[in-house]
C-alpha cells in the first residue's frame, strides 16, 4: 500500500481519536524514521518520549524476538523470571519497594490511585488526592479526573470524585489543601502533556514535608519524566525527594507497551492479592523488553548524555529565539525541553519541520516540545536547529 491509500483507509476504520499528521512511518533505527516513500526524518518525539534507547534498538528487538520464541504469555496465576528480575531492577535503581506492572502510564497511576484509596479507607481518612493544576496523569476515567485540565474533562463528566485540583507550584495553596484533609499528592515534577513547566525545588520539597506531616502518601508520576529523560534515572532525583510511590512508563518497554508502579515500603502492602490485576501486566514479552531497555539506559549512560544533550539543545534552543523574535521562552529539563512562540503558530511550525524531515511535537497552539531519543548527538541538534530556525524565519 502506498501512503494515499494507508491515510484513506485509516481515517476510514480508525476511530479518529488522534489528529495524525499526514505521514506514515514504516522503519526506524536510533534517531531516524524513513516514510514510505523513503524519506529520512530525525525524531525528536521519540514515539512521545517512548523511544528512549531509540527505534529498533538492536538490544531490544533480540530479547522481545528471543523471548517471542520461548513464552509469550502465561498470565499472572503463575510465576516468571522475566518480570521478578525487571521489578528487582526497578526497585535497584530507585527505592527499596516493590512493583505492580501495568501497561501503560495511565494504568499505572490507576495502580496508585487505588493504593491511596485503600490507604484512606483503611485509615478511616478521607480519600481526596490532590493533584496539580494542568498536569496530565492519564485518559481513563480516574487518571482523567486526577489530570487538572478542565478542558479534556467537561465532554465526558461526570468525573469520578475524590480528586482536588490545586495550582501548581504554589506551596500556600497546597498547605491549605493539605490541612482541609487528604491521603495523597499526586504530582508531575516536570508536566509534560501540560507543556513542560519544571517545578520548583520548593514545591517539590514542600510536598514530601505535607504528606509526611499529615500522613498523606506522595505520589509522583514520573511516565513522561522518568528512566534517563531529565537526565538522572528519576526527575525526582533532582529534588532530592524519595516518594512513597512512583509511576513509570513510556521509555521502560523500549517502545512495548508496559507500566509499572514502584510503591514504598509503606504502600507495598496497600494492594493485597485479590485487590487489582491486570491480564497482560508484566508478561514474559514486555519484561523482557523492559530487562534489555534498562540495561541499556544503565550501560551506555544516557542519563548522561540526556544531561549534557539537554545542555546542548537548550543553547541551540536559546540561540534561535535570540536571532528570530519568535520564541518567548525555553524551558525544561534534560531532553525534556520546550520552546513557547510569542504566536499561536505551532501547528504550522511542526508541519513545516515536517516538511523538512525533521519531527517535532506541540502540546498547545504556542508550545513546541522536544523529547528526542536519549541517544541523540550534537548533529541531530544541529540539524534540528537549522530547520527550525528557518522554518520561524520564514513564518
Ligand atoms: C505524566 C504522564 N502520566 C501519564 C500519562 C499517560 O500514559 P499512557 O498514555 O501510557 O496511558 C502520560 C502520557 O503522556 C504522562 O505524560
Amino acid at each position: 500500500m502506498d501512503s494515499k491509500q494507508v491515510i484513506e483507509m485509516d481515517n476510514k476504520y480508525v476511530m479518529n481519536t488522534y489528529a495524525r499528521l499526514p505521514v506514515v512511518f514504516v522503519k526506524g533505527a536510533g534517531v531516524s524514521l524513513w516514510d514510505a516513500d523513503g524519506k529520512e526524518y530525525i525524531d525528536f518525539v521519540g514515539g512521545l518520549g517512548v523511544a528512549a534507547v531509540g527505534h529498533a534498538n538492536p538490544a531490544v528487538a533480540e530479547a522481545v524476538s528471543a523471548q517471542a520464541k520461548t513464552l509469550v504469555h502465561v498470565s499472572n496465576l503463575f510465576y516468571t523470571e522475566q518480570p521478578a528480575r525487571l521489578a528487582k531492577k526497578l526497585v535497584d535503581l530507585s527505592f527499596p519497594g516493590q512493583v505492580f506492572f501495568a501497561n501503560s502510564g495511565a494504568e499505572a497511576n490507576e495502580a496508585a490511585i487505588k493504593m491511596a484509596r485503600r490507604f484512606a479507607n483503611d485509615n478511616g481518612r478521607a480519600g481526596i488526592i490532590l493533584t496539580a493544576t494542568r498536569s496530565f496523569h492519564g485518559r481513563t476515567l480516574a487518571t482523567l479526573a486526577a489530570t487538572g485540565q478542565p478542558d479534556k474533562q467537561v465532554p465526558f463528566a461526570p468525573m469520578p470524585q475524590g480528586f482536588v485540583h490545586v495550582p501548581f507550584n504554589d506551596v500556600d495553596s497546597l498547605t491549605r489543601a493539605a490541612q482541609a484533609g487528604a491521603c495523597a499528592v499526586m504530582l508531575e515534577v516536570v508536566q509534560g502533556e501540560g507543556g513542560v513547566h519544571v517545578a520548583s525545588p520548593d514545591y517539590v520539597k514542600a510536598a514530601r514535608e505535607l504528606c509526611d506531616k499529615h500522613n498523606m502518601l506522595l505520589v509522583i508520576d514520573e511516565v513522561q519524566t522518568g528512566l534517563g529523560r531529565t537526565g538522572k534515572m528519576f526527575a525526582c532525583q533532582h529534588f532530592d525527594v524519595t516518594p512513597d510511590i512512583m509511576t513509570i512508563a513510556k521509555a521502560l518497554g523500549g517502545g512495548l507497551p508496559i507500566g509499572a508502579a514502584i510503591a514504598g515500603e509503606q504502600a507495598c502492602g496497600l494492594l493485597r492479592a485479590g485487590d487489582h490485576g491486570s491480564t497482560f501486566g508484566g508478561s514474559l514479552l514486555t519484561a523482557s523488553a523492559g530487562l534489555a531497555a534498562l540495561d541499556f539506559i544503565v550501560g551506555n549512560n544516557l542519563c548522561q548524555n540526556a544531561e549534557d544533550m539537554g545542555a546542548y539543545l537548550r543553547e541551540r534552543l536559546l540561540e534561535i529565539r535570540d536571532a528570530t523574535d519568535r520564541i518567548s521562552d525555553i524551558r525544561g529539563l534534560g531532553l525534556m525541553q520546550a520552546a513557547e512562540l510569542k504566536e499561536p503558530l505551532a501547528a504550522s511550525v511542526v508541519d513545516k519541520c515536517l516538511a523538512a524531515g525533521v519531527v517535532i511535537n506541540r502540546t498547545s497552539a504556542t508550545t513546541l516540545r522536544f523529547l528526542p531519543p536519549l541517544i541523540v548527538t550534537t548533529e541531530h541538534i544541529d540539524r534540528l536547529a537549522v530547520v527550525l530556525k528557518n522554518v520561524l524565519e520564514e513564518l
